[in-house]
């Protein structure tokens, strides 16, 4: 059997893995990263509609332990701080990819999300010139993986390789069908580090009992304000046949448990009183009217034939005139499940960051074992907060191993 020799090992070839090979074959280690997948980066490939959104300029200072979800809420700020939305940005700028702002700092490529893949890919090339290389080995499963002598032994297709630095790269499970798998988890485990249970994350919501109302929308969304325990958004929500999607839905999918109820506010514009009000301005609307002012005339409907105030506005006392507006205002729905990993986006829980130094990601008790992106125990928020998380701690072990 070939044996090889390097000063670290990836396994990985996603986002975090390739940037932390870059970073560490730029300091002249000699990198071996290893994939099972037949290209790397094909998480990229697909994100963002095809166009990537690579980070997003929030994703950053104080705005980390509120943005990114974990068990430790400040683990991620010390590797989010040495590299920052700044610093991506300059890479990407470095190699010519033209972006743009699609909205609340989220930055997509003007073209693809291959730019950002080759980037990736030049950066590990570069390792050559500063005494360093990467190589890449992909559709090779990894066998064995064992620690003696200091070093880290790895078993892949029908090689061998040992390296003093082993860092896991493989993700979570989210889309398995692309490949993503729990083995960074099983790994992490047989070297002693604890695992935070994962679960699906900004994933759609599914709905049943009396909630299925909402299914027959099917393709309706509309700009609403989303609540689950203390967590809030406000963006899009779309209904779908199973249930609830669009980014409100994903972003409070990540805080969501089973049992607990979601609160949506369709009219999130509104100054409380506004249906009083205008049941002295135009006394002859009715709450459908009102509702469709802002809403799809579908969802307007569903919504006021379920509140049950047929009549004009003025034949209405107040005081039912305000539960209806408390109810539009918190429409409580009890989501049964989720789409799963097969939609998951990311997977929240993962490696425990109590077992990781939040520097340089390296195992507590482990020396030389590292754990990078998604497969931490660190999620972020939709919009470029998952990117950005797998480059900052990429960089934090390319700069240790
Ligand atoms: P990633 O999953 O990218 O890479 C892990 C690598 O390990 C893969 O190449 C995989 O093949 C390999 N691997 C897994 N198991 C293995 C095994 N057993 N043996 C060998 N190799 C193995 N985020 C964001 O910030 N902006 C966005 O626009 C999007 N868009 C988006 C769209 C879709 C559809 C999805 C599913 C996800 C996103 N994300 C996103 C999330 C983002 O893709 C994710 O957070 C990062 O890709 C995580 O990077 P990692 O390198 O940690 O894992």
């Amino acid at each position: 059997m070939q044996m090889n020799d390097y000063d670290a090992i990836i396994l990985g070839a996603g986002g975090a893995g390739l940037l932390c090979a870059a970073t560490a074959g730029q300091r002249g280690r000699r990198v071996l990263v290893i994939d099972h997948a037949d290209a790397p980066g094909k998480k990229i490939l697909i994100s963002g509609g095809g166009r990537c959104n690579f980070t997003n300029v929030n994703a950053h200072g104080a705005f980390v332990t509120e943005r990114y979800i974990s068990a430790n809420a400040h683990f991620a700020r010390s590797a989010m701080d040495r590299f920052t939305p700044r610093d991506f940005i300059a890479l990407v700028e470095a190699h010519g990819i033209a972006y743009h702002e699609k909205t609340l700092g989220q930055l997509f490529c003007d073209g693809s999300a291959r730019q950002i893949v080759a980037m990736l890919l030049s950066e590990c090339d570069k390792a050559i010139s500063h005494g360093g290389h990467v190589d890449i080995a992909l559709s090779c499963a990894i066998g064995e993986v064992r620690h003696s002598d200091g070093r880290y032994h790895v078993r892949y297709g029908n090689k061998q390789a040992s390296a003093p630095s082993l860092v896991i790269a493989t993700g979570g499970p989210s889309i398995p069908k692309m490949g993503a798998s729990g083995f960074a988890y099983d790994l992490a485990r047989q070297f002693g580090l604890k695992i935070a249970e994962p679960r699906p994350a900004l994933v759609p919501l599914t709905l049943g009992g009396e909630d299925v109302m909402l299914r027959e929308l099917s393709g309706v969304s509309a700009d609403v304000a989303v609540r689950c325990g203390k967590a809030n958004f406000r963006e899009a929500a779309l209904l779908t046949h199973k249930g609830l999607s669009g980014p409100a839905i994903l972003q409070v999918s990540s805080y969501w448990r089973h049992g607990q109820p979601i609160g949506i506010n369709f009219l999130p514009d509104e100054e409380p009183g506004w249906l009083c009000r205008m049941k002295r301005e135009k006394p002859r609307s009715n709450v459908k009217a009102a509702l469709g002012g802002h809403l799809s005339a579908r969802l307007a409907e569903t919504l006021a034939d379920k509140i049950g105030l047929a009549g004009n506005l003025a034949d209405a006392p107040d005081r039912r005139l305000q539960e209806a507006e408390a109810q539009i205002s918190d429409w409580r729905f009890l989501p049964n499940g989720t789409e799963g990993y097969a939609k998951a986006e990311v997977t929240a829980g993962g490696i425990a960051t109590d077992g990781l130094s939040q520097k340089t990601m390296e195992a507590r008790k482990m020396p030389g074992l590292f754990a990078i992106g998604e497969a931490v125990d660190v999620t972020g928020w939709l919009g470029g907060y998952n990117f950005q998380w797998a480059w900052a701690s990429g960089v934090a072990a390319g700069q240790a191993v």
